[in-house]
């Protein structure tokens, strides 16, 4: 709400996501990804591959920010966690509506418990990785200014809240996306087979997918990512802004915002406009070629980028957009490469769609596949 206090809060983030820092994440991204692999391959019949997509996105998400802790994709949600996270959303989107809720409710026994249960969880690790120091360069190293780039580090308190929000912001919307991708992807057999000779033309089965070194010319693979997150953005409904405190109001475009208003601009709707996207309701990731000019298309053509938002825009944009890009990338390659995938027998797709829901991030439901290993 405060830009300037904004700003402040956001420098260790900015840092945390420099070409540099990445780079030094890449080995956790590498480890992870080829658990997920190796966990795909050892199931028989059908499995969730949402849920192992959510367990991947979790546990890598506890390393980046925790230093580790969590070992959902080899013991499942043991500890409840993962559902905890999904219930503390449905709570905090009725906060995000209701502030005022918020100072009742913890008040009262039973009401907000898998918040406060998420909010212990997030202290009690926070202390334990305090206490260990960090051993890698990860992203609390940056939260709590390890890297000594401050002068001062921030109280620990804030270090708690920024990594549940890594956390969160991380973790829900990476997995809904990378599902939404293979959802995509099963349901239109002839993008999967275009998408699959494009990995085999660049990782052949043999060659280390886990690198991404080729990731930079896999221009159809960003395609089928762009096209899913413009038909399924993770935030469907964007977040949300406000007049800043004591300025009076807002004019934006021919609306007035009194001060004390929110607004939000509704990403789904937005990228679903014939006015900015051909086709707004097909799948269609050949659209991204045509716009970058790499691909030839005759008729009326209209894509417009400034319309294209998943990751939003402006100073509080996501922070973590290149990081998401480089999991999704990475996971993509390795499956393509390593595995056959078709849904389960009799299952009926649209009960994907059906089970989609909007608690500020998007809530999926089960993606039942059958995964054969790739010869
Ligand atoms: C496909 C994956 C992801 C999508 C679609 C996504 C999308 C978004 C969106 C729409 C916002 C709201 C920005 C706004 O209010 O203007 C956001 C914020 C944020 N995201 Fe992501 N995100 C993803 C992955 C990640 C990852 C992997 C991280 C790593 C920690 C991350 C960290 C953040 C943070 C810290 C913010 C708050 C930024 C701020 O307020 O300055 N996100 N993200």
């Amino acid at each position: 709400m405060d830009p300037i206090e904004h700003a402040r809060r956001r420098k260790p983030w900015n840092r945390a996501f420099s070409t540099a820092a990445l780079k030094e994440y890449q080995p956790i991204v590498t480890r992870r990804t080829a658990q997920l692999i190796e966990g795909l391959m050892g199931e028989v019949g059908t499995t969730d591959l949402a849920k192992w997509i959510s367990y991947y996105a979790y546990d890598f998400m506890g390393d980046m920010v925790f230093g580790g802790g969590t070992e959902m994709l080899r013991e499942g949600d043991r500890d409840g966690l993962w559902r905890l996270l999904k219930n503390g959303m449905s709570i905090a989107v009725i906060y995000e509506h209701v502030p005022w809720l918020s100072y009742y409710t913890r008040h009262l026994p039973g009401l907000g418990n898998d918040l406060k249960r998420l909010r212990a969880m997030a202290f009690e690790r926070t202390i334990q990785r305090y206490n260990r120091g960090s051993l890698t360069k990860d992203l609390f190293y940056y939260l709590s200014n390890e890297d000594q780039a401050e002068t001062e580090s921030p109280p620990r308190h804030i270090v708690i809240s920024d990594g549940l929000i890594a956390l969160i912001a991380g973790s829900d919307t990476t997995a809904t996306t990378l599902s939404n991708v293979f959802y995509c992807l099963l349901t239109h057999p002839e993008t999967y087979k275009r998408l699959q000779d494009e990995v085999d033309k660049y990782y052949p089965l043999g060659e280390d997918a886990l690198n991404p070194e080729h990731h930079v010319h896999m221009t159809y693979l960003d395609a089928v990512i762009n096209e899913t997150m413009r038909l399924f953005p993770a935030v469907s409904s964007g977040s949300l802004r406000a007049p800043i405190r004591g300025t009076g109001g807002k004019t934006v475009g021919p609306y007035y915002l009194p001060e004390g208003t929110q607004a939000r601009l509704h990403v789904y709707s937005l990228q679903r406009d014939a006015r900015y996207f051909t086709q707004p309701e097909s799948f269609w990731p050949d659209r991204w070629l045509i716009a970058e000019g790499l691909q030839k298309f005759s008729g009326q053509f209209v894509h417009d980028p400034n319309a294209f938002i998943p990751f939003s825009f402006g100073t509080a944009n996501c922070v973590g957009k290149n990081l998401a890009m480089l999991e999704m990338r990475m996971v993509m390659c390795n499956c393509m490469q390593k595995l056959e995938m078709n849904f389960a027998e009799g299952w009926d797709s649209e009960m994907w769609l059906r089970d989609l829901e909007d608690v500020f991030v998007t809530r999926m439901g089960q993606l039942p596949v059958t995964i054969r290993k790739r010869e």
